[in-house]
C-alpha cells in the first residue's frame, strides 16, 4: 500500500503528551492494519519560537503544505505572554489555516451514553447529542483588516479589528455545511448577527441563495448567534449541522463541548478544498481544548480528543471508514469500562492518566482491527 505522511506538531503544554498517545494508535494501524503511516515531528508554538525565532518556521509551513494531513496538538502558555503580538504561538496555527486555505472547521459535538453524567447539563438535554459546528476558518475578524491599535495622539488610542466576508467565502463554507448535512439529519442552521452586523445581514443572504438554488431539498433555519447560543445549552438536541463564522464558531464550539461532558473530548478537522487535479484536500486535525499550562507535565491530560482527531484525520483525508470507526467504538468502550481521566471523572470509574488512557484505548483498537 502506497505511503501515507502525517505531519505531527505537538506544540507546547499537554500537546507533546496527547501526540504520544496518537503516536500509538498510528503503530497499531501500522502494525495491525498495514496503513503505511510515515510521519515526521515539527515545532510549533511557543516551543518553536523558543528553538526556531517564530511560532512556525518556513520549512515546517513547507512540510505543512506537502503531508497528506497534519496532526496539531496545541499551542501557548503563559510562558509566552510577552513574545511580539506577530510571533505569539497561537500565530504559528493561524498561519497554517490561512496558507494552507483550511476554510471548513469541523467540529462535532457528540455524547458518549458513558459521559452523560459527566455535563454539567441534565442527562436528558444531552443524552444522544449528535451535532456537527461548521466554523468559517480563513475568514471574518481573524483575518480582516485593518488590524491595528492606533495611537490617535491625544492620549488616547483606537483598536481595530474588522469583520469582513466576500461571497465566495460564504458560498464555500454554506455548500460544506449542505454536503455534511446530506450525511446526516438534512438539516442546517446558520448563526450570524443580521440585526447589528452588515457582514451578518450578507452571510444571512447569501446562505439562503446557495440554499435555495443549490439545495432546495434540505432544511435551512436561522439563528441570531446570541439566541443561537442559549438554544445550544437549553435544547441543544434541536440541532443538527451549525455553520457559523470564524468568531462565533470559536465561542459556540466551547459552549458545544461542554455539553459532551470536557472540553477534553472534543475533536475538529479544519479542511481545504479538493484539488481538482489531485482529488486531494489539505487537512489538519487538531482537538478543541487548548494547552492546558495548569496540568502540562503532570501526565494528567485526558488525550481522547486528540485521539478522536486521528479518526477524523482516517476518515475525511484517508477514507480508512472501517479504522476510523474501530478507533471511535474503542473510545467509547473504553470509557464504558468505567476508564476515566481526571476531568472526566466519575463515582466507581478508575482513574487513569494520559498514558493509562492511550494504552486502553490502543488495545481495544488492535483487537478490533485484528477481530
Ligand atoms: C481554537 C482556538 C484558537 C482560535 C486559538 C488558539 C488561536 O481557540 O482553535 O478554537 O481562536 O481559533
Ligand atoms: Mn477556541
Amino acid at each position: 500500500m502506497a505511503s501515507k505522511t502525517l505531519l505531527l506538531l505537538p506544540g507546547d503544554g499537554i500537546g507533546t503528551e496527547i501526540m504520544v498517545e496518537v503516536e500509538k494508535q498510528i503503530g497499531v494501524l501500522n502494525d495491525v492494519a498495514g496503513a503505511g503511516f510515515e510521519t515526521e515531528t515539527a515545532l510549533v508554538g511557543g516551543t518553536a519560537y523558543d528553538a526556531e525565532g517564530a511560532p512556525i518556521s518556513d520549512a515546517t509551513m513547507a512540510k505543512a503544505q506537502a503531508a497528506d494531513a497534519v496532526l496539531f496538538g496545541a499551542v501557548g502558555g503563559p510562558k509566552w505572554n510577552g513574545v511580539p503580538y506577530e510571533k505569539r504561538p497561537e500565530a504559528g496555527l493561524l498561519r497554517l489555516r490561512k496558507e494552507m486555505e483550511l476554510f471548513a472547521n469541523l467540529r462535532p459535538a457528540i455524547c458518549y451514553p458513558a459521559l452523560a453524567d459527566a455535563s454539567s447539563l441534565k442527562r436528558e438535554v444531552i443524552e444522544g447529542l449528535d451535532i456537527l459546528i461548521l466554523r468559517e476558518l480563513t475568514g471574518g475578524v481573524y483575518f480582516g483588516e485593518p488590524k491595528e491599535i492606533v495611537d490617535l495622539g491625544n492620549g488616547q488610542k483606537r483598536a481595530v479589528d474588522t469583520q469582513v466576508y466576500e461571497t465566495y467565502e460564504i458560498e464555500r463554507i454554506a455548500r460544506a455545511a449542505f454536503d455534511l448535512a446530506k450525511t446526516r439529519r438534512g438539516k442546517v442552521t446558520s448563526m450570524e448577527k443580521r440585526n447589528v452586523m452588515k457582514s451578518g445581514l450578507f452571510w444571512n443572504e447569501v446562505v439562503t441563495r446557495v440554499h435555495r438554488e443549490e439545495y432546495p431539498e434540505m432544511t435551512l433555519e436561522h439563528e441570531l448567534a446570541d439566541a443561537g447560543g442559549m438554544k445550544l445549552v437549553k435544547a441543544p438536541k434541536q440541532f443538527d449541522v451549525i455553520v457559523t463564522d470564524n468568531l462565533f464558531g470559536d465561542m459556540l464550539s466551547d459552549i458545544a463541548a461542554m455539553l459532551t461532558g470536557s472540553l477534553g473530548m472534543l475533536p475538529s478537522a479544519s479542511l481545504g478544498a479538493v484539488d481538482a487535479k489531485t482529488g486531494k484536500r489539505k487537512a489538519l486535525y487538531e482537538p478543541v481544548h487548548g494547552s492546558a499550562p495548569d496540568i502540562a507535565g503532570t501526565g494528567k491530560a485526558n488525550p481522547l480528543a486528540m485521539i478522536a482527531s486521528l479518526a477524523m484525520g482516517l476518515r475525511y483525508s484517508f477514507e480508512m471508514i472501517r479504522e476510523a470507526d474501530a478507533l471511535e467504538a474503542a473510545i467509547a468502550e473504553t470509557l464504558e469500562a468505567g476508564i476515566r481521566t481526571g476531568d472526566v471523572m466519575a463515582p466507581g470509574c478508575t482513574e487513569v492518566g494520559t498514558t493509562g488512557m492511550g494504552d486502553a484505548v490502543a488495545e481495544r483498537f488492535r483487537a478490533k482491527l485484528a477481530g
